[in-house]
């Protein structure tokens, strides 16, 4: 069965994992689609802790302008990363993924004035459009946007030897995510932060019956994590005006507790 067909969704769903799922009712008529409560509450939040100022919101009119897809983070989400960011005292900063820079813009206000982001972008029009933004932003000094397939740019910078972030958000192409997660490792330190977006995908993380390849990659990182003796990790599920959604977190450890009984 597929999550987001609403037909179908009194039927049990099992995943690789060996348990299964029914989802209760009333279902959810498309996790993609936010529910009104979920806007409302994620309008209130932003009047408490802040709206998007400017730079954000030409960032998200350019996208639209340039046509690109709406899938950057929403402002609660890019809000999340700023503080996660700021909590761990990022001083470099890695993101695969740039569309547009809108979640650039949030993680790089996090940093200190010599503070460095790196942010990956296989498209180059879009690297353009991301450029601009940062600099909208007062951003350029401290950010880099990268030309090319992650991989590639991931592999070149390890190669460098560059010195390692302190924190990398995951949020490309999601079946190369157990790829991004490996070469991620190498680029971090005992202590870097690694936030995945859309782990949770509306549920999908869990439904091996779709094929869908993006879906296939992110179990395919769970699986990673689950037995990775550096990576100690959590997963938030967030509902918002993105839908039903989550961030992996994981933080990178000498060992992890309780590794050596797995
Ligand atoms: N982090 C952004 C959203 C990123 S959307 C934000 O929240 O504002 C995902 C981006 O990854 C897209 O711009 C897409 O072009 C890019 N992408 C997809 N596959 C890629 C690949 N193999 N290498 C690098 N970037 C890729
Ligand atoms: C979608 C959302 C994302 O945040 C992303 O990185 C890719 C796709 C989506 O809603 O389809
Ligand atoms: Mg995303």
């Amino acid at each position: 069965m597929r999550l987001d067909s609403a037909d179908d969704c009194a039927e049990p769903m099992t995943h690789d994992r060996g348990c299964s799922l029914s989802l209760s009712s009333p279902p959810m008529q498309d996790p993609k689609e936010p529910e009104p409560l979920w806007l409302e509450v994620d309008r209130a939040l932003e009047d408490w802790l802040g709206p998007e100022d400017a730079a954000l919101r030409s960032a998200t009119a350019s996208a639209k302008r340039a046509e690109m897809p709406a899938i950057a983070v929403a402002p609660a989400q890019g809000r999340t990363l700023q503080v996660l960011a700021r909590a761990i005292s990022a001083r470099r900063i890695l993101e695969i993924g740039t569309l547009a820079g809108y979640s650039a813009i949030w993680l790089a206000r996090a940093l200190p004035a010599d503070g460095r982001l790196v942010t990956l972008e296989i498209d180059p029009e879009r690297a353009l459009v991301a450029r601009e933004n940062l600099a909208r932003a007062g951003l350029s000094e401290r950010s880099e946007v990268v030309v090319g397939p992650a991989a590639d740019s991931l592999e070149a910078l390890i190669r460098a030897k560059i010195a390692p972030f302190d924190m990398i958000f995951i949020d490309a192409d999601k079946r190369n995510c157990p790829l991004y997660l490996k070469h991620s490792l190498a680029l971090a330190r005992t202590g870097s932060l690694i936030v995945v977006d859309n782990a949770i995908s509306r549920g999908r993380l869990i439904d091996p019956s779709t094929g869908d390849p993006d879906a296939n990659g992110l179990r395919a990182m769970m699986e990673l994590v689950s037995h990775h003796p550096r990576l100690e990790a959590a997963c938030v599920q967030t509902v918002g005006a993105k839908g039903y959604d989550g961030f992996l977190i994981a933080t990178v450890v000498e060992e992890r507790i309780g590794a050596a009984g797995r």
